[in-house]
């Protein structure tokens, strides 16, 4: 039997975005409708969310009324979300070093990004500068061992991915000056899969 290729984010998410959408339930299931009211009145506030993707969460947050800003390494996962709606803004860019100036958004948020991040503080520690002061990161931290099988129109596919314990994710934060307002799990058969934290600069 052929063996699995395991790729980077860029290659594998820019060869997975064509049949991405169709997991949309199975992601939605990791955060059971908790992650959008965490952040509360957003009529003007400014949203950067890192692996936007195909914008599932980004599309969330823009239809109640956020300016959303959606980052990826992925330009094929950004340009299905541009064909979906053409008003949020779409940039290519690296989690680790975010292409925007010092206290620029109310929120940064990432969902089901730092799963793919071999060194999650460097992202954190991103989001902390570009963060308006008392400006909240949201992130959600998926319990995932092992990379899991990707079907794409060119064969099976892995995309690198690391697991990170959720208590490193809050001493990470903490580590930074971030204040956690909320560690929140998502419990499947008695089992965490889903970490989600709210932590403010
Ligand atoms: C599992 S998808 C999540 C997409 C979207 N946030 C969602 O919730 O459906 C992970 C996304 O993170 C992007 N990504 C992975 N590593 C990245 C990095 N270092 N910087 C920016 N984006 C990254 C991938 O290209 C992919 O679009």
């Amino acid at each position: 039997m052929a063996k699995i290729k395991m790729l980077n984010s860029t290659v594998g998410y820019d060869l997975a975005a064509a049949e991405y959408d169709k997991k949309e339930k199975f992601l939605n299931s990791f955060e059971q409708n908790k992650v959008v009211p965490l952040f509360g009145e957003l009529k003007g506030k400014q949203i950067l969310d890192v692996g936007a993707g195909t914008g599932r969460l980004a599309l969330a947050l823009h239809n109640i009324g956020a300016k959303v800003t959606a980052l990826d390494v992925s330009f094929e996962m950004l340009k299905v979300l541009k064909d979906k709606n053409n008003k949020i803004e779409t940039v290519v860019g690296e989690a680790q070093n975010l292409p925007f100036e010092d206290n620029s958004f109310d929120f940064v948020t990432a969902a089901f990004l730092v799963v793919h991040l071999k060194n999650p503080l460097s992202f954190f520690d991103e989001a902390f500068r570009v963060l308006k002061d008392g400006g909240k990161l949201i992130i959600t931290n998926i319990n995932q061992k092992e990379p899991p099988e990707v079907k794409t129109k060119q064969g099976k596919i892995k995309i690198e991915s690391y697991y990170h314990r959720p208590e490193k994710i809050i001493e990470g934060l903490e580590s930074l000056a971030f204040t956690i307002e909320k560690n929140i799990f998502v419990y499947e058969n008695d089992i965490w899969i889903n970490q989600i934290v709210v932590a403010t600069k």
